[in-house]
């Protein structure tokens, strides 16, 4: 045991009583305890070592088809009354979901080996940061731990005898009897797998999976369901963001932060290579943003994550080149193709794919079946270190300034290109209406746009409405001059089912009007919707876009907005008392604007 933190010790010691592993490892986050685990899962027929020379230090995995992606509808937020958990959120009773969760953890690491996982989410030491420490009993959690977060020794060493840490308890579900052979990728079915948070205690327990943010617990658990409720009550915002320092032919720089539903380009737009002359675009952070107030008035943000887990099928060396390096070594690829020479392949990386790959399900792939190679939700798991572009403050314990902040979805019709915000609360308004097409990054969604607030609809640990009112207040607490502008973006608009705007590099075009905008700069047209660049607000030089197609892409269509208005005050409806006067005024606002 490498701590005598009484608290830590005592908790672990309840949960080996509950789950009776063989044994307990406590990971001290070296890399010889990696590579020991990598091994093992290699000799158990659970990874491929990937070549040495092609991928150094990595591995590939397939996990169970039922065991892809997050599972929305097995995801619980246990406050004492459903209505703290709000009209978004799968409530249960906390005592009633102990009860049954319990049951299910009784034994159920028989035959394995229990991890202790200490991690950091931020810098270790941050003021910002906060310390969690997961229990699993899956190696591959461990490792991909060991990237995603700063794990090991070092947070025990912070924790010290009586620090306090976020509990977050993990098993894949699936024990084995005596003798019992291991499966490849064991996890429990569907019905029986959980994703709990109980927010008045901060605590995460989760059963059945060992997917991505089901099983990764610092991520969508503990960086955003429960760090949600701890800035809710601490005055902070804990965000589905990612962070990105722009820096213009003059040589400023800014930081934005932009919120994308799941899928929908965060990872892109963090690492992009500006299309537009002298203008450089370097990554803090690529899906979880923890921002507060520093002294100047500002707000400050930091990434809580250490590595990327991120969308592998159209990633590629020219849509997005320096995610292609970070995960060039040391790198976990899970359901994309195994190339017969020992290297990954998947949809859109770029070259086709050799004869004779296997495919995420075991198989080898065959171009003709009409199915992908790799799974739509295939993941890379890359260090953030490894980011050519990472940014030069990206483990600065203050966080970096935040100039704007962005919103944006998939929308095919309606929404245009880019628009800004009148105000802060008029900025909170466009969040609190996101709307996107559903993607793989969870399972069972009906396909078709739906209503994402602030990319969070699936990560508020409590009322959604209560969430508008944090943001509402967070805006008054400093100068109008010192918050972030608010702006609202879509890459996704198409016309006869084709995309109108480039995306990818190209959206440097829309960074840099953000960026003169931040300055009081850029040419720019009121609408009834907010602030939209002129006609030539854009720059489109080299662009191959035609002017038709440009005008359609910024279009505001107001029979478009009255339809999305009807949508929104339905969506409204549901949150009651809890939706701040604030919100209901913009929308009064918009209606009127509109006429
Ligand atoms: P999560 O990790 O699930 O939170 O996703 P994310 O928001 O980081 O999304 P990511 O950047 O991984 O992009 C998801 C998919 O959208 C990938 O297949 C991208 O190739 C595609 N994509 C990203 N940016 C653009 C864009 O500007 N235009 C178009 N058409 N597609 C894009
Ligand atoms: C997302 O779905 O937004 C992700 C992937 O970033 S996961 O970590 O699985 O939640
Ligand atoms: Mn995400």
């Amino acid at each position: 045991m490498m701590t005598k933190n009484k608290k830590l010790i005592e908790w672990v010691d309840h949960w080996a009583g509950i789950c009776q592993p063989d044994n307990v490892v406590w990971c001290d986050g070296s890399q010889s305890e990696y590579d020991r685990l990598m091994q093992e899962m290699v000799e158990g027929g659970v990874a491929v070592k990937l070549d040495e020379k092609k991928r150094p230090g990595s591995y590939y995995f397939q996990s169970d088809p039922s065991d892809v992606a997050r599972v929305e509808n097995r995801t619980f937020i246990c406050s004492k009354t459903k209505e703290e958990a709000g009209p978004t959120n799968n409530w249960a009773d906390p005592d009633q979901m102990r009860q049954t969760m319990l049951g299910l953890f009784k034994g159920c690491m028989k035959g394995r080996t229990m991890y202790v996982i200490p991690f950091s989410m931020g810098p270790l030491g941050s003021k910002i940061a906060h310390i969690g420490v997961e229990i699993s009993d899956s190696a591959y959690v461990v490792c991909n731990m060991r990237i995603m977060t700063r794990m090991g020794k070092a947070v025990l060493d912070l924790l010290g005898d009586d620090g306090e840490f976020i509990p977050c308890i993990h098993s894949v579900g699936y024990p084995l009897a005596p003798g019992q052979k291991d499966v490849k990728w064991p996890c429990a079915p569907i019905e029986q797998k959980y994703i709990t948070h109980f927010p008045d205690t901060y605590e995460i327990w989760s059963y059945g999976s060992g997917y991505g943010g089901n099983a990764l617990l610092g991520k969508k658990c503990f960086a955003l369901r429960i760090a949600s409720v701890m800035a809710r009550d601490q005055g902070w915002m804990a965000e589905h963001m990612l962070i990105l320092g722009l820096t213009s032919p003059k040589g400023e720089k800014k930081y934005v932060a932009a919120a994308f539903p799941s899928a929908c380009g965060k990872t892109n737009l963090a690492m992009l290579i500006p299309t537009i002359p002298g203008w450089k675009v370097e990554t803090v952070g690529d899906d979880i943003a923890w921002m507060k107030y520093h002294t100047d008035g500002r707000l400050y943000a930091i990434n809580p994550e250490a590595g990327f887990f991120g969308v592998a099928p159209m990633t590629s060396l020219e849509t997005n080149r320096n995610a292609m390096l970070s995960a060039r070594a040391n790198s976990i690829f899970t359901n994309v193709g195994l190339t017969p020479d020992g290297d990954i392949w998947w949809e859109g990386i770029g070259y086709p794919c050799p004869e004779g790959t296997i495919d995420w399900k075991g198989n080898v792939y065959d171009p003709a079946s009409g199915e992908p190679c790799a799974h739509p939700n295939a993941r890379f798991t890359a260090p953030a270190s490894q980011c050519p572009c990472i940014d030069k403050d990206w483990e600065n314990p203050v966080g970096v300034p935040i100039s704007a902040i962005l919103f944006g979805g998939r929308r095919p019709s309606t929404v245009p290109l880019v628009h800004e915000s009148f105000s802060w609360n008029h900025g909170v308004f466009m969040g609190s209406i996101v709307g996107s097409e559903v993607t793989a990054a969870a399972i069972g969604l009906k396909a078709g746009v739906r209503r994402d607030p602030f990319a969070m609809l699936p990560f508020c640990g409590y009322n959604m409405g209560d969430y508008f009112k944090h943001w509402i207040s967070i805006g008054q607490k400093t100068s109008a001059d010192k918050l972030p502008k608010i702006f609202f973006v879509n890459w996704f608009r198409k016309k006869d089912g084709k995309w109108l705007w480039p995306g990818y590099g190209e959206n440097s075009r829309v960074l840099a009007y953000i960026f003169e905008r931040c300055n009081d700069q850029g040419k720019s047209v009121n609408s009834p919707i907010g602030i939209l660049p002129a006609p030539d607000g854009i720059d489109t030089t080299g662009l191959e876009i035609t002017p038709d197609d440009m005008k359609e892409v910024l279009a505001v269509n107001p029979d478009e907005w009255r339809e999305e208005i009807k949508g929104v005050e339905e969506y409204y409806a549901q949150f009651g008392d809890h939706l701040p006067g604030e919100l209901k005024d913009e929308l009064k606002a918009l209606k009127n604007r509109l006429g």
